[in-house]
C-alpha cells in the first residue's frame, strides 16, 4: 500500500515521503482493517510532523500522520462484528493513527458506520473537529454554567473548521456565540455563513470597541482560543470576573503569558484537548458525540464545502493549500 511517512521531525516538504509499505496484517480481536478513501488535513497533522507534540519517533522506523478519515471496512476481527461492523461498510474512524496510508488497522470502538446519504467528503469533516467542538462547549458550561445564555461565547479564529462546528453546535443548544477573525475578508465570509452572529475583524484597530458594541457591552464570560500567543492578552479587558479562557490550539508561535491586567478579576485559563476524549469521556457520551456529528453533517452539508481534494500522491500540494491564509473550505486527501 502507499503511505505518507516521516522518520524525523521538520518542515513537511522536507521530511514527508511517499512510501510503499506492506498492507496491515489481518485484524486481531476487536479490530478492523479499513481501506481509507478520504481524510481531511488538519493543522494538528502538521504540528505532529514538525515535532510540536510530545510524541516520540520510533528508534527504527517511521510515523504516518493522520488519525481520522473515511473508508471501507475490508476485514473484521473476532468480536468486532458485535460493533455492527461488516466488510464492505462505509465508515468514519477517529482516533486511529496512520490515516495518511491506503489501509490501517483500527479498534472497532472508534469506527462508526455512516449513512448512505452522507458523502465521504462531508463525513470526513465531522471527526475529530466535532469532538473538540462538543468538548469545548462542555468545558464552557463546567466553567460558567450559563455560558452563552446572557452574553455570547467568544470564538477567536472563528472561521476555522472547529469554530464553525462550535457555532453550529451552540446554536443547536440555544447558545449565543460571537466571533473574531484576523481579516475583513474573513469577517465577511463568516457573516455570510452565519448572518445573525456578531463577527469582528481584529485587523481593525478599534476591534475591541466594535466587539463590545456587537455583543451588548456586557463583559464576556467565555473565550475559546486556538491561536495563543500575545493576542490572548488583548481579549482580557473584554472578560468579566469569573470568566474562562479555553485554550485549544497554538497557531501563534509565541507562548501565552498570564496577563497581570487580569489579576483584579478571577479569570481561569484552561486547556482543552480532544486526546482526553478517550480517557475522560464515557462510551455513551462518545457514541452521542459521533451521532450528533453525523446528524450535523446530514442537516447542514452546505457548511462543509471542500476547497480542494488531492490524490494521496499529491500530499505536498495539499499541504501548501491547507496553509494558505483565508482559505474557504477544507482540503482533503483521497485514495479512492
Ligand atoms: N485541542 C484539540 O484537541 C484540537 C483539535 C482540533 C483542532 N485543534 C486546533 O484548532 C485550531 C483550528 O483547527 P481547524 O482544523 O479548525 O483549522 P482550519 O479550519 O484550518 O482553520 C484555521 C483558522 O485559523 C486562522 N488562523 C491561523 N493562524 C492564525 C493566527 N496566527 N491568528 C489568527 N487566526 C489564525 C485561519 O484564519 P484565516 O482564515 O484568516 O487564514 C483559519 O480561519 C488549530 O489550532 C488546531 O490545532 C485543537
Amino acid at each position: 500500500m502507499k503511505a505518507i511517512a516521516f522518520t524525523r521531525f521538520g518542515e513537511p516538504e522536507k521530511v514527508l515521503e511517499l512510501k510503499t509499505l506492506p498492507d496491515p496484517t489481518p485484524p486481531g480481536p476487536g479490530e478492523v482493517v479499513i481501506r481509507v478513501t478520504k481524510r481531511q488535513l488538519h493543522p494538528g497533522n502538521l504540528m505532529m510532523v514538525r515535532g510540536k507534540f510530545n510524541i516520540p519517533l520510533p528508534a527504527h522506523g517511521f510515523l504516518i500522520p493522520g488519525a481520522d478519515g473515511a473508508g471501507i471496512v475490508e476485514a473484521v476481527g473476532e468480536g468486532a462484528d458485535s460493533a455492527h461492523l461488516q466488510p464492505g461498510m462505509r465508515v468514519i474512524f477517529n482516533p486511529s493513527p496512520g490515516a495518511w496510508a491506503e489501509r490501517l488497522k483500527a479498534r472497532a470502538e472508534f469506527v462508526t458506520p455512516i449513512p448512505d446519504d452522507l458523502p465521504d467528503a462531508i463525513a470526513v469533516q465531522m471527526l475529530p473537529n466535532a469532538v473538540i467542538a462538543f468538548m469545548l462547549l462542555r468545558a464552557a458550561q463546567r466553567a460558567v454554567p450559563d455560558a452563552g445564555r446572557e452574553t455570547p461565547i467568544l470564538l477567536n479564529a472563528a472561521g476555522s473548521s472547529v469554530a464553525r462546528l462550535v457555532t453550529i453546535a451552540a446554536h443547536r443548544r440555544g447558545l449565543k456565540v460571537a466571533g473574531t477573525v484576523r481579516s475583513a475578508q474573513g469577517a465577511k465570509a463568516l457573516s455570510d455563513r452565519f448572518p445573525d452572529m456578531p463577527v469582528v475583524s481584529t485587523a481593525d484597530p478599534d476591534w475591541p470597541d466594535h466587539l463590545r458594541h456587537a455583543t451588548g457591552a456586557q463583559p464576556l464570560q467565555v473565550l475559546m482560543d486556538p491561536v495563543g500567543g500575545a493576542m490572548v492578552n488583548d481579549f482580557v479587558p473584554l472578560l468579566g470576573d469569573g470568566a474562562a479562557v479555553l485554550l485549544y490550539g497554538a497557531m501563534s508561535p509565541e507562548p501565552v503569558v498570564y496577563p497581570l491586567s487580569a489579576l483584579p478579576r478571577e479569570i481561569m485559563f484552561t486547556g482543552v484537548s480532544s486526546s482526553r476524549w478517550m480517557q475522560d469521556t464515557t462510551a455513551v457520551q462518545r457514541r452521542e458525540d459521533v451521532a450528533e456529528a453525523i446528524e450535523i453533517g446530514r442537516a447542514a452539508p452546505e457548511q462543509f464545502e471542500v476547497a480542494a481534494d488531492y490524490d494521496l500522491d499529491q500530499f505536498a500540494n495539499a499541504i501548501e493549500h491547507m496553509e494558505r491564509e483565508n482559505r474557504q473550505g477544507s482540503v482533503l486527501l483521497s485514495s479512492d
